[in-house]
């Protein structure tokens, strides 16, 4: 690690896809070890950690990141990806047959949520009595420099009309509350701040007419609020995941990390450098072939 600076590695949409598919996890495993022998401090990753939101997928994650002594609140955060939520078929399914109450369907949601959380406590809080649940704030204190990463979810459940692929993010008002206390904002002063969550602020459209009659149904829905948001935390940078492009753009002086997907290219992830308040490279790695 260069003298002074904080490494952090950003994964996304990692789209697992249970034991068998070995290829995917011994890369998963070559990144990790990449991560350790390069010194990171810390490692983010941006949701669909599964592809068809199986905690079997968790599992593979978590197995992982204990294998390679990373499974500890102070190494790594997870936030949830739609697809780590919500199984469409089974939504399908369950809607037809049993569920077309839209109360019912967000406590479902809610449900699936906490089981998510729970699974990942270990990552959520630093085991303590607190209740692991979005949003939360990590604060990271390193010798240069305090790293506070705000976690957010964006996930929001399936409905048929209004959100059909399950893909169409929210970021609920009670996460907004919550993050506008004083005493929370007051919390974040002096740090670097990490705005995380699994949808974009970017609308990813195309000029295609075909294309753009569906660019609705993956958005943040709320994604102005969530700037807002961004804003009042003074964040110095936000990540997510969701589009499977690896890219960087920034919306009104924020620059914004879209971390790509693990499950297209194995071998590439985002790397931070912080120096200090403020101050920060972003790069894409490449990491070599075997
Ligand atoms: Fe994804
Ligand atoms: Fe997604």
């Amino acid at each position: 690690m260069n003298a002074g600076t904080v490494k952090i590695a950003h994964l996304s949409d990692l789209h697992l896809s249970g034991w068998s598919d070995r290829r995917q996890i011994s890369a998963l495993d070559r990144l990790l070890a990449h991560f350790v022998a390069e010194g990171f401090d810390h490692i983010v990753i941006s949701g669909d950690l599964s592809n068809s939101a199986s905690p079997a997928d968790w599992k593979i994650v978590r197995d992982r990141l204990e294998k390679h002594g990373l499974y500890h609140c102070e190494k790594v955060t997870v936030v949830a990806g739609n697809h780590d939520l919500i199984n469409l078929e089974e939504e399908m399914r369950f809607y037809n047959v049993l569920n077309p109450f839209a109360g019912l369907k967000m406590m479902f949601f809610q449900k699936r949520l906490r089981e998510f959380c729970n699974f990942f406590s270990e990552l959520i809080t630093d085991g303590n009595d607190t209740v692991p649940s979005f949003p939360f704030i990590k604060v990271l204190n390193f010798p240069s420099v305090s790293v506070a990463i705000a976690a957010l979810n964006s996930v929001y459940p399936w409905f048929p009309a209004e959100n059909p692929l399950g893909a169409r993010g929210e970021i609920s008002i009670g996460q907004l509350h919550a993050l506008a206390n004083p005493d929370v904002l007051a919390s974040l002063k002096d740090c670097f701040v990490i705005g995380l969550c699994h949808h974009a602020y970017k609308v990813y459209g195309t000029d295609a007419l075909i294309d753009q009659a569906f660019d609705w149904t993956m958005e943040l829905k709320n994604r102005e609020k969530f700037l807002e948001m961004m804003k009042l935390m003074h964040v110095d940078i936000v990540l997510h995941g969701h589009f499977h492009r690896f890219q960087t753009y920034a919306v009104e002086g924020i620059p914004f990390v879209n971390g790509g997907s693990f499950r297209y290219d194995v071998r590439r992830y985002g790397r931070i450098e912080i120096a200090g308040k403020g101050r920060f490279t972003q790069k894409f790695e490449l990491l070599a072939e075997k």
